[in-house]
């Protein structure tokens, strides 16, 4: 190891002799190898922090002199301007909103507000399409981004023209004690009818029960009325009829009696 070590010992003396005078000038005006420093009369000088511009360069005696950016202004790098950048407008008129506000050492970021995107081609926000009935837009909504609209599944329906609304699941009518009318589609809610199926027909008995009661009772009663009357009659049928005659008889005549007097 020692052998090898000792070998290019001359050689980088032998160069380090023949960079001696470059050394001495590069000392003079030394390269500014970082990003954070910038050359001027002949000195490698910092530059202005984020936050900061230069307000005034450094001289051989000087050093660079950094100013705060004033309100709504930003640098956001290590710089050497000579002044700050403003920060942008979000143009609500322009259907912007600021997403974050921004500081002097980082820009105010807009996007397109609710129901806006971003397009590229006009650079300005557009209105999200709305999806057709028998589509739905898909959730969660993202901010900033078009609609995508999905066709709705067996069981919902979209009837509108909207860029927010989910298919909405069909009407259960068994749920409301109703049957279906009409069955739903992909455009439209199921139908379901008004009248009361399962509880109707047990209704009409509780109605008609009792008048049917009532109907049966009086026919027995008439029946039984007319069983003893013919019984009656037979025993003593003509004494019967012959007392009805004169019971009619007196009556009427009491009554042409009266009318008389
Ligand atoms: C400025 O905003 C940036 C980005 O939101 C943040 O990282 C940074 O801390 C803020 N600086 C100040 C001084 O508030
Ligand atoms: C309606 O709801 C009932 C009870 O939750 C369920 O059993 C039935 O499958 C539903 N019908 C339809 C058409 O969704």
């Amino acid at each position: 190891p020692r052998a090898r070590r000792r070998r290019p010992l001359p050689a980088l003396l032998a160069l380090c002799a023949l960079l001696a005078p470059l050394q001495v000038s590069l000392q003079v005006a030394p390269p500014c190898a970082s990003d954070r420093h910038y050359e001027h009369a002949g000195r490698c000088c910092r530059k202005c922090e984020p936050g900061k511009y230069l307000s005034s360069k450094c001289t051989t005696t000087t050093d660079s002199v950094c100013l705060s950016c004033g309100p709504d202004e930003y640098l956001d790098t290590w710089n050497e301007e000579d002044k700050c950048l403003l920060h942008k407008v979000c143009d609500t008129g322009k259907a912007l909103v600021a997403v974050d506000p921004g500081n002097s050492t980082a820009p105010r970021r807009c996007a397109c507000t609710a129901g806006y995107h971003w397009s590229q081609d006009c650079e300005c926000c557009r209105r999200n399409a709305e999806c057709a009935p028998g589509f739905g837009a898909q959730h969660p909504l993202q901010l900033n981004k078009d609609t995508v609209c999905k066709p709705c599944q067996a069981g919902y329906f979209s009837d509108t023209f909207s860029a927010m609304d989910r298919c909405k699941p069909w009407t259960n009518c068994t749920i409301l004690g109703k049957i279906e009318e009409r069955h739903g589609t992909e455009k439209s809610d199921v139908v379901c009818s008004s009248s009361l199926p399962s509880r109707k027909p047990p209704n009409e008995p509780e109605v008609y029960l009792p008048s049917l009661i009532i109907l049966l009772l009086f026919i027995s009663v008439a029946i039984v009325a007319a069983v003893i009357f013919v019984v009656y009659y037979r025993k003593q049928g003509k004494a019967l009829t012959a007392n009805l005659w004169h019971w009619v008889n007196e009556a009427c005549g009491r009554l042409s009696g009266n009318k008389e007097m």
